[in-house]
């Protein structure tokens, strides 16, 4: 893994340039602890009681019921990648974990982390997915499953970090009046494009376990008068209209080509002539050469649903048999590697 294969001296570089050093051995012994140091913080508390005030060792084991020896390696390991910091025997969260790992905190990404237990467990199931196609499904679970909310809010924490941008590159009709946003969860997409357009109101079609997290969502923060979720397989629900705009975001990497041409007609059906469709996703570069992060998100959504990551050229021949224009790309900055997409219903 190139992030810990630095050459930290000309005799290390030398070993890794002509190949003496065995890299895989790294990516693997690495990445998983990694993951692991990074998810233990989060559950056993160590990033919460570390943003309250910061603690020494004995004290922070003793109030999170550790064994200080395994206290003090975790400590390191998180210091190793500037979550943490000791000065004078003191342990304190770092200023720039703190905007994330920090409860408290309006860009806290903890819920996300927590989520991510799930996939520890999905993981064990890969080889087999590649042998026999079984993915782990994870839209089958029953409404009540506690998975939902760990999944949905851990949705919500990234969507509130990019919705202002992605609201104000949106680009509805003039007075838009409905919106409807499939797959919505949460519904924050939503939202921020009806505190930017007031005389907007959103529907967010979306399956029962994922659309009663997000209605909590949506009534804490004051806006069920605006965004009502609709309980629902969007591949069959009623999906109201006309619209003036929809959503369809984090969800084509769900399925394959033919169900996400299916989806978009269905969206082209509900929308008036000239509705604005935004898809907002992970892409494979245009060149068709997956970088790092697309090429490891493929397998990640392959191992949840059974599909994959694709180009803009894929979505691009997707809309077109929809029936919508040709699409035009912008890159949102606050998640790194989204594109929004957006076309017009012919
Ligand atoms: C990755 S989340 C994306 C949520 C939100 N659109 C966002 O971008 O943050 C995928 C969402 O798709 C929903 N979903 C999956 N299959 C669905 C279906 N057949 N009908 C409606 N919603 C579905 C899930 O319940 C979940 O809320």
């Amino acid at each position: 893994m190139r992030l810990f294969l630095k050459p930290s001296n000309v005799t290390e570089f030398a070993a890794l340039h002509l190949n003496l050093a065995p890299v895989p051995v790294g990516e693997v012994m690495f990445s998983l602890p990694l993951a692991r140091a990074v998810m233990a913080g989060v559950r056993l508390g160590v990033f919460k009681r570390l943003a309250e005030k910061d603690a020494s060792l004995e004290e922070l084991a003793g109030e999170l019921g550790l064994r200080p020896e395994g206290a003090r390696l975790l400590l390191q390991a998180l210091a190793s990648i500037d979550h943490v910091n000791e000065s004078g025997g003191r342990w304190s969260l770092t200023k720039n974990s703190r905007r994330w790992l920090d409860p408290a905190s309006d860009t806290y990404v903890g819920t996300f982390i927590e989520h991510s237990y799930d996939y520890w467990e999905w993981w064990q199931r890969f080889e087999r997915l590649l042998e026999t196609g079984e993915s782990v499904a994870i839209h089958g679970d029953d409404p009540d499953d506690p998975h939902w909310r760990r999944y949905i809010v851990g949705q919500f924490e990234l969507a509130r970090l990019s919705a202002p941008e992605v609201a104000r590159a949106v680009e509805l009709p003039k007075d838009p009046r409905s919106l409807l946003d499939v797959a919505g969860g949460h519904g924050w997409f939503s939202a921020a494009l009806c505190k930017r357009h007031p005389t907007l109101s959103s529907t967010v079609v979306d399956l029962p376990g994922s659309a009663a997290i997000g209605r909590e969502i949506i009534a804490d923060n004051g806006m069920s008068e605006r965004v009502r979720h609709r309980e629902g397989d969007m591949f069959e629900a009623d999906l109201g209209g006309p619209h003036d705009g929809a959503l369809a975001f984090n969800i084509i990497h769900h399925f394959d080509p033919p169900t996400c041409v299916r989806l978009l007609t269905r969206i082209r059906e509900s929308l008036k002539p000239g509705g604005t469709v935004a898809v907002l996703d992970l892409f494979l570069p245009k060149s068709g050469r997956a970088p790092d992060a697309a090429a490891f998100l493929g397998l990640f959504f392959h191992l949840t649903s059974g599909a994959a990551t694709y180009s803009p050229d894929d979505l691009a021949a997707w809309l077109t048999e929809a029936g919508f224009t040709k699409p035009k790309g912008v890159r949102i900055r606050r998640i790194p590697g989204q594109t929004l997409y957006l076309a017009r219903a012919r």
